[in-house]
């Protein structure tokens, strides 16, 4: 399903790194046992088979509502909102619009969605671990007056919860009112929780085949739960570990497809917020081609070379072409015919060479297909190469230390407000 073309120097260094590999490999086997650390999410597909029925089963009873209004931030929301701006177009099924809020706090875009929904026929799944958020919590309380005014009895149907199984204010919040839930494992942290709920719920109530979704998963565990330097997870840490190595300091995740934008952004999350701690790490930043090579294309080419670029390509042919003129006005006749992809491909393939030719180090990760399931194995490839890469690095993966810093200052503030 996935075929990654890395440069050459990565590869021959692979037995090198043998030893270190398979070690961390062992430590993250063990560790995911460990009810207190956070390697949950390895096997959370294989022993949390009743959570994740409950979540499809729940998520498609809100099919018959117009909107899913999805409260979240961060991995709360990040996995469920990639899949969907990929998958929406690209399914069958009629599943809800999905709206995601509590991801900032703009006045602006809360007043916009609010005043919509006000219109529309909606239901609210609020999403946070902790339960104690900012950004989730004042979309919560805004879009709950919202429901509970609108739909009055009826409105408790037309909310679930998912946070964590015993501890938070929203947990607190079920236990006093019997609303709906779903549990996050204490053993899962955020952004490693797409395959919980926390995605499986709102993509289910979008029309998303979460069962076709599972089946990537198992078959990306199949692949990069293997104890080998074979695993291209491994091989895609080592080749991150190698180029920061080299002064690489910043990873460009490329795409050639707009809706892949917040698919990069989950793994700009992903990766950012596991690995850049301690004055370490690999700054991810990401670019949609062609666009982006009519704006930083330069600097990739020829600015400061800190940077190394992870091309991400899904094999897919929509068929479409342009037809010929007979004037020729712009000289495109010889392209007429040609599928638009099959140009996009070529685009690819052109500037991937003109930034070889320019040093830039470069991985090309081919997926065969677009769909939910291509896209639960290639999520997890990434999550098992995150784990890996931040070990390999010497930092905690699964902690977000500066995260909760901007916090407390932000929480100062507020305070001094009143
Ligand atoms: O990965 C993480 O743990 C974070 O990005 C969280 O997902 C984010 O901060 C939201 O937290 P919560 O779900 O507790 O509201």
């Amino acid at each position: 399903m996935l075929k990654i073309n890395f440069d050459d120097y990565y590869r021959i260094l692979l037995n090198d790194f043998e030893e270190q590999i398979l070690n961390i490999h062992d430590k993250m086997e063990k560790l995911k046992n460990d009810s207190n650390q956070y390697l949950g999410w390895i096997d959370y597909i294989t022993d949390n088979k009743e959570e994740i029925t409950k979540a499809k089963v729940l998520g498609e009873k809100l099919r018959i509502y117009k909107k899913l209004v999805v409260v979240g931030i961060g991995g709360s929301f990040l996995g469920a909102k990639s899949f969907y701006d990929i998958l929406k177009d690209r399914i069958d099924t009629q599943g809800c619009e999905l709206v995601f809020i509590g991801n900032n706090i703009s006045g602006n875009y809360l007043k916009q969605i609010l005043e919509d929904l006000e219109k529309s026929d909606f239901a609210v799944n609020v999403i946070s671990k902790s339960g104690g958020t900012l950004e989730p919590a004042i979309a919560f309380r805004m879009v709950k007056d919202l429901l509970e005014k609108k739909y009055g009895q009826e409105a408790k149907e037309r909310l679930i919860v998912t946070t964590d199984p015993v501890s938070g204010n929203l947990r607190k919040l079920v236990g006093s009112t019997g609303y709906e839930t779903l549990a996050i494992p204490g053993n899962v942290g955020g952004r490693y929780s797409i395959f919980t709920p926390v995605g499986l719920l709102p993509l289910a109530a979008a029309g998303i085949d979460v069962d076709e979704l599972i089946a990537g998963v198992e078959a990306g565990k199949n692949d990069f739960d293997r104890r080998s330097t074979d695993n291209l997870a491994y091989q895609y840490a080592l080749a991150r570990q190698l180029a920061e190595a080299k002064g690489k300091y910043i990873e460009i995740y490329t795409a050639y497809d707009p809706t892949l934008s917040y698919y990069m952004e989950w793994l700009k999350q992903l990766y950012g917020e596991s690995e850049g701690k301690d004055g370490k790490g690999i700054y991810p930043m990401s670019v949609i081609n062609t666009r982006d090579l009519h704006s930083l294309g330069q600097f990739i080419q020829e600015g400061r070379q800190k940077h190394f670029e992870t091309i991400l390509w899904f094999e897919e042919d929509k068929k479409i072409s342009f037809n010929s003129y007979e004037n020729d006005f712009d000289s495109l006749n010889f392209l007429a015919g040609t599928s638009i992809d099959m140009i996009n491909r070529k685009a690819m393939e052109g500037t991937r060479q003109a930034h070889k030719n320019g040093g830039i180090p470069n991985i090309l990760i081919e997926v065969k297909e677009l769909s939910a399931k291509s896209l639960g194995y290639l999520s997890y490839f990434f999550m098992k190469a995150c784990g890996m890469t931040c070990y390999l690095l010497g930092v905690e993966p699964f902690n977000q230390p500066g995260v909760e810093e901007y916090k407390k200052e932000v929480k100062k503030l507020l305070k001094e407000l009143n």
